[in-house]
């Protein structure tokens, strides 16, 4: 043992150097976090290059296939420098991993861990099997325990916090449910302690993360005396509103079809929630809704859009939205542009469909031809960005609450934060007085540039 002023401290054995590389939406990303505190607890540091880590993790996405065939380019490349250096520890976490499985061996043999995004908090248990010399494959459906690990984050102002994993829903072109397993709520006060935690080392910002959050609580016991389940999102953002030092609370992914009234009430009372929504619509067109299995109409998610402009005018709502599912029509297609018109979206994600393994979509027989998909897809984008453009417009000459996040990469002469509508927002790191600006600061900011998907400013 160590000796420091009388203390005894562990001494971490060094193992090395790691490097996480990252594809996917904020679940991954929340993952790889949770993975590098885990490393850093094993002993390994952070490498700065992917070509000379003794340990080299990819947490995979396969979402659509170009997500899942780039990981197979990135592993091509490892598995040759691994012929040299047997030293070198290859691991694939997350969503390819869970879908492959012991097949993903068999394609890379080189590789020493496959492991489901159930076995993150796992991981230094799956690293001893590989040190023992073991090839180990960590799939199975895995009850996620209370996170007892680390994360080491990468920011210091703004964090996620997973409030449910997994998906019940059945959405017909998604993969998610086979690969994130059923949904496991945590319980509201673990999800608090973490956040009181994160206020302590100085973050400002929470992100509450579930592919779909408003099925928050629906597998946790209990009912209310007015004989409502005792827990949903809508409490849960009451019980954490009041950790101290936590100013911004945000959540993410909203599904239209459980998104009610009450959380939209919430939301314009609760004065650290922020006025931003992802509610993903995928198409504009009922026929195609319900060919998705998505449980709602159209005009529900008018209302819902409706509702929230309602009780806070200046919300921002973006979305995700798939063209070219099996059998859309040109009119059902242009059905979803006019929705994009006449909603006014501040941001939304496209994707032409991409058929995945077990999903029943990917079998019916009215697919679309890639052209078509081409097509619909730059349609869309132009029509998106004119959108975005427009509602950035009316930001110009505003004066908005800014958390700054960090130094612009590409000019350190500034800084970056965002608006509570989630709008990026660039502007001089320096006071007049010359003092700098810090991450975590809490600014106002007289809007001058407004472009599709960001703004600049200067400090009021
Ligand atoms: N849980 C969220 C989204 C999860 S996946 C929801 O319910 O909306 C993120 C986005 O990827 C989806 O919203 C959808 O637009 C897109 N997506 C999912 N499966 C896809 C597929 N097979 N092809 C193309 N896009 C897909
Ligand atoms: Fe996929 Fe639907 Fe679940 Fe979202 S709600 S993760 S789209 S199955
Ligand atoms: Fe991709 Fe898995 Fe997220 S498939 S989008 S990383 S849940």
């Amino acid at each position: 043992m160590a000796e420091t002023d009388g203390m005894t401290a562990p001494i971490l054995s060094p193992r090395g150097s790691y490097w996480i590389t990252t594809f996917g939406c904020q679940m991954n990303k929340a993952d790889s976090e949770r993975m590098a505190g885990i490393l850093e607890s094993m002993g390994y540091r952070a490498g700065d290059d992917e070509h000379s880590a003794d340990l080299v993790l990819y947490n995979t996405c396969t979402i659509r296939d170009n997500a899942e065939q780039k990981v197979y380019s990135y592993l091509g490349r490892q598995a040759q420098r691994k012929r040299t250096n047997p030293n070198l520890t290859l691991v694939v976490a997350g969503c390819v991993a869970q879908q492959e499985g012991e097949s993903l061996l068999r394609r890379v043999p080189e590789l020493d861990l496959v492991m489901g995004p159930q076995h993150a908090n796992r991981l230094d248990v799956l690293l001893a099997q590989v040190e023992q010399g073991q090839q180990v494959v960590a799939t199975e459906e895995h009850h996620i325990l209370e996170d007892i690990t680390t994360a080491r984050r990468d920011s210091q102002v703004c964090g996620w916090v997973n409030v449910i994993y997994g998906c019940n829903e059945r959405c017909t072109y998604c993969v998610v449910p086979s690969v994130r397993g059923q949904e496991q709520s945590r319980l509201p006060d673990a999800i608090k302690l973490e956040m009181e935690g994160l206020a302590a080392q100085g973050f400002k910002e929470i992100t509450l993360l579930g592919q779909n959050i408003d099925a928050y609580g629906r597998d946790l016991p209990g009912i209310t005396p007015e004989g409502r389940r005792a827990h949903t999102l809508t409490d849960l953002l009451h019980h954490v509103h009041e950790v101290e030092g936590i100013e911004r609370i945000r959540f993410a992914t909203s599904h239209p079809r459980y998104f009610t009234e009450r959380l939209i009430d919430a939301c314009a009372d609760l004065p650290k929630v922020c006025e931003h929504f992802h509610i993903p619509f995928q198409s504009g067109d009922d026929t195609v809704l319900k060919a998705m299995a998505r449980g709602y109409t159209v005009e529900r998610y008018r209302r819902i859009v409706g509702r929230i402009r309602e009780r806070m005018p200046d919300a921002a709502i973006s979305a995700d939205v798939i063209v070219a599912f099996p059998g859309e029509t040109e009119a059902q297609f242009r059905r979803t542009l006019a929705l994009i018109e006449e909603i006014g979206f501040d941001a939304v994600n496209t994707a032409a469909y991409s058929p995945r393994p077990n999903t029943p979509a990917a079998d019916w027989p009215d697919q679309l031809s890639e052209a078509v998909k081409v097509e619909r897809l730059q349609e869309i984008n132009a029509l998106v960005e004119q959108q975005a453009r427009q509602r950035s417009a009316r930001y110009a000459g505003r004066i908005e609450e800014i958390l700054v996040e960090g130094t612009n990469p590409k000019d350190p002469q500034q800084v970056m934060g965002r608006t509570r509508t989630n709008r990026l927002t660039f502007f001089p790191g320096a006071r007049a007085d010359g003092r700098a600006i810090e991450p975590g600061e809490l600014v106002t900011v007289q809007i001058e540039g407004v472009r599709a998907f960001s703004l600049s400013g200067k400090l009021t």
